[in-house]
């Protein structure tokens, strides 16, 4: 089984996660692509969705499934998206997609948060996938210096514009050990939007495809 074969096989599991009538937020990347196309084979079964960027709610569209905005929709059942890295605590990096505002505020919204991935993407410390942060566009150089002050290597992600109309810096070179306290001082620096540290929020289940098949995690 490829890596891609592996993200399917994870979707695939997620699917019985779905509760009937609900309405579940969906995330951005090509292993939340794999759920929406399997979601489409049982779209009668959930009254509609929140998407978590505009490539997502137009993929869903396209294969007739209802989008909500997060206004209407009140709180979710379900949040299924993919992740960058996922520690054993469920904490993850996110925002290889460039998605991570959206994807945070739709993962807080919902009652369970199902992570899909395939098996490479499960380790013991985060930070070697340099974590993404979306600026403020006049904040860039600010937050780039503070983030040198920490010990990263912020990298701006060139010709890339988030759906919020915002710039996004990679930081590479960390080893993220509190997730959450290091979720927490970044988002105290003026012109941070978001950062890609899902760990005040983490994931509740993390299914990781493997060459066997789907596994199915919690947080340890
Ligand atoms: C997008 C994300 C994605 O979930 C993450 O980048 C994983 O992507 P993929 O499923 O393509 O491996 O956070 O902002």
């Amino acid at each position: 089984m490829n890596q891609d074969q592996m993200k399917k096989a994870a979707a695939e599991a997620a699917l019985t996660y779905v509760e009937a009538g609900s309405i579940i937020g969906i995330g951005t990347g090509s292993t939340a692509n794999h759920f929406i196309d399997l979601l489409a084979g049982i779209k009668n079964k959930v009254d509609a969705t929140v998407a978590s960027s505009i490539a997502s709610a137009e993929r869903l569209q396209k294969h007739g499934i209802r989008v909500l905005d997060l206004n209407e929709a009140g709180q979710l059942s379900l949040y299924v998206d993919g992740a960058d890295e996922s520690n054993h605590h469920l904490h993850l990096v996110k925002g290889g997609g460039g998605a991570l505002t959206r994807e945070k505020i739709v993962a807080g919204a919902s009652k369970t948060f199902v992570c899909i991935a395939d098996e490479t993407k499960l380790v013991d410390t985060l930070g070697k996938f340099p974590l993404p942060i979306e600026v403020i566009p006049m904040a860039r150089e600010v937050v780039a210096r503070y983030l040198k002050n920490l010990g990263g290597n912020p990298i701006l992600r060139a010709g890339f514009t988030t759906d919020n109309g915002n710039l996004i810096l990679d930081v590479h070179g960390l080893h993220i050990r509190d997730a959450a306290n290091f979720e927490s001082e970044l988002n105290n620096i003026p012109g941070v939007v978001t950062n890609g540290i899902f760990a005040l929020r983490p994931a509740d289940i993390l299914i990781l495809g493997t060459p066997s098949g789907a596994k199915t995690l919690k947080a340890s």
